[in-house]
Parts: structure tokens; C-alpha cells; sequence
């Protein structure tokens, strides 16, 4: 039997998770100090983003009342809206879900309803922000709860990451590009703002997911002699580590520091610069686990996300996308024992559809993503009460001259096909 991920949060020995999140997360959203972030360890980005109060009838509403609700404003709204869930979503937010899928995957569903009015994103602040640049104009993107950001996408700023691609302009500008291929290439992230999209789409750069990143990699050092990586230095390290990059020639930058922290020299002879992001959730997940792990179960599967740091996902047997994970549990045989190292509403969920295989999360007391964990059906609810009274709450709008620019990103990566 599974245990729920509120008994997690609540009972695992030395849970590391903060017990509000055991709350509905109007209650957390507003209190003092805990801003958008995924951990305890989150660096908490100023200004913070405060949600707007959820209305308290909608807080007090039993379970079976708000799934009544959310069943029958789909029902009424019918082919004008369209759900989209991320594999990290709880189970009663994704039993609504029209399309659950990874970061790459939901890029895509939010192209194949051209004639829906709205698009309701149960995922993350980017997440949503990408449907919004992708879809019609007369489409409207909502994301249920405005604090449902990522902390990774946070600790890449659109200021830092211009002043970093200065002083790398400068240290590069004698460097010989009549071949046509540029000194860098700038690679975001899925998990990154709309403005440092639209920064990629302005200097020659593209976006990647989880999914594509070698590919996305490839094509990149096809334009240019390297490429700068951000916000997550482990999805960066472990992609240009598989392509046969050394690690000398993948140092990670400090943005904060004169020269970058890096002698100029190794950032001449680079391949892959790093940005300092991580995932408050795969950062986690350890080698010592996986022995552990090994140890308890001969035999087992181990699968990581590749956002988990590098000795982690060098020692597992594989490291793929959620989609990828999600594969690879379908591809098991009965009687299986597979560890996973990613969020746990997806292991969890995995384990409860494959009851004859034994799957569990690497880290016995890992958290959910405490901001995909902010959808919850309460705002789902709201948002759709708000459609059939004509109004549209929680909208995404992406700037426009914004949009234009992160759209080239996009684009380049959705037409970016494995060699
Ligand atoms: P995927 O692209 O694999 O869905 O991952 C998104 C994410 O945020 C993982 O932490
Ligand atoms: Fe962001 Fe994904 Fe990590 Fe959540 S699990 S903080 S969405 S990178």
C-alpha cells in the first residue's frame, strides 16, 4: 500500500518537508517568510510573488464538493477549455486533467487546442507562461494559484544573466567567428522565465527540456563553440557529460563574482559554462541511497531524473525526463523492483498502476514539490467557477515583446530533432 504523500509529509522519521504543506496551501501561501520555493532551502525571490487569497467558501468545501464542481464546469465549459497537468501534479488535481504529461509534452498539448478559449495549466509558473507564448492570442492561459512558481527558474534572473553574457561578450571578442559559428550559445532551461526565453531567441540561443537537451545541445554546437547553460547546472552537466564533454571544460560560473569566478582561461577553453541553479527536490537524492538501495533489493532498477546531481545519476541504471521514468516503469516486467529518483506524486502514482512491481522513492522522506503541490482542487475549482461566470482569474499574460522573442526559442527547440 502507498502511503499518501500528506502521511509523508506529516509522519516519515526525520521529514525534512514543512508540516503546512500537509495544509491546504491557502494556508501557507500568505504566511510571512515562506514565499514560492520548493524546500526549506530555497533562496526566496524578492519581490515576492503573493498569491491572491482564496475565497474561504472555497477553502472550507468538502473534497467531494470541489471534485463536484471542477466535474461539472468542465462538463458545462466542454470544448472550450482544456486542462493541462504536470506528472507532478497530486492525484486529485490530474483526474481532471485533459493531458498529463512532462515540461516538453504539455508544450505541445497546448498547441493541439487551437479552439479552446482557455487553457487552465496545473504545473508551474513557466510552465504556464510557455503556454501562453505558444497559444493563440485570443487564448487565456490561468495557473490556479499564482504562487505555483519553480525556485529553480528563480535563481536565474534576467539582470544577472545579461551581465554575465557581457563580461563573456568581452572575454570572447577577439575570438576568430568567420566560420559563422558564434563565440556562445545561450541554452535555457524549460524551467526559466519568459524573459530569459526571449533573451535565448535574441542571441542566437533555444530552450530545452528534460526530453531533448542533447539534442538541443547538439544543435547548439552546431552554432557556436560552446554553449552557456542555465539555470540548472546538474541537467547541464549530466547532458554534456553523456556527449562526451570533459568536465574541465564545463566550469560553472558565479554570476555574483568578478570574472565570473572562473579564470579566464577556462572559460576560453569551455565547452558547457554552468549556471549555479539546482532542484530543491533532486538535489537530494545520493549515491548513498542508491547502495543502500542496491543493497536492500539485489537487482534493482535504479531511475533518476536528470536534474539530480551527476554522481547520482551515474549511478543509476538510467536518467530521463518524467515521461522517460514514467517508459521505464511501463517497459518493467512483473516482479520488478524499481527505484526512483524524482518527485513523489509521480513515483507514487507509478506505484500505485503497477501494483505487482515493488516501486519506491530513492529518498525515504522526500517532499513533493511544494509548489506543484500548491494546485490544489480549491483553486482548480475556482478558476472554473470564475469561467462560467465570465471571468478570467489568475491569467498568464507574457509581455508581448517578450513573448515574440522567448517564441523563437521555443520554436527552435520544437523543430530541434534528434541526429
Ligand atoms: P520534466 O521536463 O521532466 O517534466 O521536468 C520538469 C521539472 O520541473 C522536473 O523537476
Ligand atoms: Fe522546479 Fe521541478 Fe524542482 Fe519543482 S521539482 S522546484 S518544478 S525543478
Amino acid at each position: 500500500m502507498t502511503a499518501s504523500v500528506n502521511e509523508l509529509i506529516t509522519t516519515a522519521p526525520g521529514a525534512s518537508c514543512d508540516a503546512d504543506l500537509a495544509e491546504g496551501p491557502w494556508a501557507f501561501d500568505l504566511s510571512p517568510g515562506y514565499g514560492p520555493g520548493a524546500s526549506e532551502d530555497d533562496v526566496i525571490p524578492d519581490p515576492v510573488v503573493r498569491p491572491g487569497q482564496l475565497p474561504v467558501a472555497y477553502q472550507r468545501m468538502s473534497d467531494d464538493e470541489l471534485h463536484a464542481r471542477i466535474r461539472a464546469a468542465k462538463e458545462a465549459l466542454g470544448e472550450r477549455l482544456v486542462i493541462l497537468g504536470h506528472f507532478y501534479q497530486r492525484d486529485e488535481v490530474v483526474q481532471h486533467a485533459d493531458f498529463v504529461g512532462d515540461s516538453f509534452q504539455l508544450a505541445n498539448a497546448a498547441l493541439t487546442k487551437p479552439d479552446a478559449d482557455t487553457i487552465v495549466f496545473c504545473g508551474v509558473h513557466f510552465m504556464a507562461e510557455t503556454a501562453d507564448i505558444l497559444a493563440r492570442p485570443e487564448q487565456h492561459v490561468i495557473l490556479p494559484n499564482l504562487a505555483a512558481g519553480c525556485s529553480m527558474a528563480d535563481m536565474a534572473d534576467e539582470d544577472s544573466v545579461e551581465a554575465a553574457w557581457e563580461e563573456l561578450m568581452e572575454l570572447y571578442a577577439d575570438e576568430d567567428t568567420s566560420d559563422g559559428r558564434a563565440s556562445v550559445v545561450p541554452v535555457t532551461y524549460m524551467n526559466s522565465s519568459a524573459a530569459l526565453k526571449a533573451f535565448c531567441g535574441r542571441h542566437g540561443g533555444i530552450v530545452c527540456t528534460s526530453s531533448n537537451a542533447a539534442t538541443v545541445l547538439e544543435w547548439a554546437f552546431e552554432q557556436g563553440r560552446r554553449v552557456l547553460f542555465f539555470p540548472d547546472q546538474h541537467l547541464g552537466r549530466n547532458t554534456g557529460k553523456a556527449m562526451g564533454v570533459p568536465l574541465e571544460q564545463m566550469p560553472m560560473i558565479n554570476p555574483r563574482k568578478p570574472g565570473l569566478g572562473v579564470e579566464p582561461q577556462e572559460l576560453l577553453d569551455a565547452r558547457v559554462l554552468l549556471w549555479p541553479g539546482f532542484c530543491s527536490v533532486h538535489k537530494r537524492f545520493t549515491v548513498a541511497q542508491i547502495d543502500q538501495a542496491r543493497a536492500q533489493h539485489p537487482g534493482v532498477k535504479v531511475v533518476v531524473h536528470p536534474e539530480s546531481p551527476m554522481p547520482v545519476v551515474d549511478a543509476a541504471d538510467a536518467a530521463g525526463s518524467t515521461d522517460f521514468i514514467r517508459k521505464f516503469v511501463a517497459a518493467s516486467e512483473p516482479g520488478d523492483v524499481i527505484a526512483i529518483g524524482t518527485e513523489i506524486n509521480l513515483v507514487n502514482r507509478l506505484a500505485a498502476d503497477y501494483p505487482d512491481r515493488t516501486i519506491f522513492c530513492l529518498d525515504p522522506v522526500i517532499c513533493p514539490c511544494s509548489t506543484m503541490y500548491r494546485i490544489h482542487p480549491g483553486y482548480l475549482a475556482w478558476v472554473l467557477d470564475g469561467l462560467l461566470e465570465g471571468e478570467v482569474r489568475n491569467e498568464i499574460v507574457v509581455d508581448e515583446d517578450v513573448a515574440t522573442h522567448a517564441k523563437v526559442a521555443l520554436e527552435r527547440m520544437l523543430a530541434a530533432l534528434p541526429k
